[in-house]
């Protein structure tokens, strides 16, 4: 199993500085797995128990693993950003009252930047045999905001990608060394939009095939 050092993650909650986000979750796997995942950020569920993925796109998450003969305990788990990203909203509840809870959002440019270091320091020490990112934060904080996984999802892709070579940077360096990539869109993506789960089903069964043909680098 790997971990980021803890001198690491508190550098991570630090750098979090006054960001509107709550709670602290760690990337999970195997140093030497067949996937590494590149989520978003964790959301309500994830920081109950601190496991990635645990909640109902977690479920759907699984399906797909499962589709081509893998289980959570195969791959390694991580997201852009490690904390949950939230907003406050407003709920209607059945009777009618209005109650303040909340929301997740998306992570913003600023709080990417700010974990970079930590998802940086998975990339460089965990081994897999291929990268998945999950949706358009995963992939662009890899390879950059000209990607969209509309366009590349499904596809291999043997490129650099973006590291912060000095912590106080704001923008991202190109490591030396090529990482090869799938993008998919995240398992959350059919609940917003039930038409894209064929192309996610195609799309991991484009990863199962490229399992098969890759070996270790
Ligand atoms: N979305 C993510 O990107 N990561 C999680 O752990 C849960 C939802």
């Amino acid at each position: 199993m790997y971990r980021i050092s803890e001198e690491l993650a508190e550098l991570g909650r630090r750098r979090m500085g006054g960001a509107q986000v709550e709670g602290f979750v760690y990337g999970q796997g195997p140093a030497e797995p067949e996937l590494m995942l590149v989520g978003e950020a964790p959301g309500e569920f994830e920081l109950v128990d601190g496991i990635p993925f645990i909640g109902r796109a977690g479920k759907e998450l699984m399906k797909s693993l499962a589709s081509i003969g893998l289980r959570r305990e195969d791959v390694y788990i991580t997201s852009a950003v490690r904390s949950r990203p939230y907003r406050w909203g407003t709920k209607k509840e059945r009777d009618g009252t209005l109650t303040e809870r909340k929301y997740n959002r998306a992570p913003t440019a600023k709080e990417i930047l700010a974990h970079a270091p930590l998802l940086d320091a998975e990339m460089r020490d965990v081994r897999p045999k291929l990268i998945v990112t999950l949706g358009n934060i995963g992939l662009q904080r890899l390879l950059g905001k000209g990607y969209k996984v509309s366009d590349v999802h499904g596809q291999l892709i043997e490129r650099p990608v973006q590291y912060l070579a000095d912590p106080a940077d704001r923008t991202y360096s190109l490591t030396e060394d090529v990482r090869t990539i799938i993008p998919t869109f995240h398992p959350a993506s059919v609940f917003y939009n039930p038409s894209l789960r064929e192309k996610v089903e195609e799309d991991w069964q484009a990863i199962g095939r490229a399992l098969k043909r890759h070996g270790r680098r």
